[in-house]
């Protein structure tokens, strides 16, 4: 496979980072979301050490090109989580066939209906990051899509990097990143939390 195609289920706010490292390495990537975002020209920043693994098993360099007729890029169209048929019929229309990579940090009412319809656009086995608020009124912590290898990220409240800061968005940035690269490699279904939980507190 020369390139491939990923669905990036995260609005516009959090994740413009991965949406460019992705870009910048050649994916073919498809944003619904309600408002419209621009995201960085890829090229325009030094390249990502943990996007040496990004590529698809079996990706060759094809000098910008995806699949050998379109330049990688983000295409945004414009949806909603709340019509999640109308979501999945969009974004089929602009990835040009079955995605390799999905990504998704969709709120909590929404998450299994947006990705159970997201679903059918997906190859065969290919790699989920799902991106979850650690604690919360859910309890479990498994993937919605249990036939695609899915790295699961908990998102803690607080910082890793001490005295009791929130957790900050080059920390989600980088943990989404991390198991993009793990899911782009072909790597078996993991769990990871960034930040900690709130204390409970009695
Ligand atoms: N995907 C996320 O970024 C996400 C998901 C869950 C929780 N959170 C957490 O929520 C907090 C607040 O995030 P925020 O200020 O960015 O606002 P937000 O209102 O929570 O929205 C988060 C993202 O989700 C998208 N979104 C929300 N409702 C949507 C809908 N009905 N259909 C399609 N897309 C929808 C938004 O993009 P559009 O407005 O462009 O559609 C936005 O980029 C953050 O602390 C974050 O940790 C974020």
């Amino acid at each position: 496979m020369a390139g491939g195609r990923a669905l990036i289920l995260a609005g516009t706010g959090m994740l413009p980072e991965v949406v460019e490292a992705l870009v910048g390495d050649g994916w073919h990537v498809v944003l619904p979301s309600r408002r419209y975002s621009p995201i960085a020209v890829p090229g325009t920043k030094p390249g990502i050490a943990a996007l040496a693994k990004l590529r698809p098993r079996g990706h060759r360099p094809t000098g910008g090109k995806a699949n050998g007729k379109r330049r990688p890029r983000a295409i945004w169209v414009q949806a909603h989580w709340d019509r999640p048929r109308e979501l999945a019929a969009k974004a089929e229309g602009v990835l040009g066939g079955p995605a390799d990579l999905l990504v998704a940090w969709v709120h909590e009412q929404y998450r299994r209906s947006v990705l159970g319809a997201c679903e059918r656009l997906l190859a065969p086995g290919a790699p989920v990051v799902e991106v979850r608020g650690a604690g919360g009124p859910q309890t479990e912590a498994e993937p919605v899509l249990a036939a695609h290898p899915t790295q699961l990220v908990l998102v803690g409240a607080i910082s890793e990097l001490g005295g009791n800061r929130p957790l900050g968005h080059a920390e989600i940035s980088d943990a989404v990143l991390d198991a993009v690269s793990r899911a782009a490699a072909g790597r078996p279904a993991s769990l990871h939390q960034v930040g900690q939980s709130r204390p409970l507190v009695w």
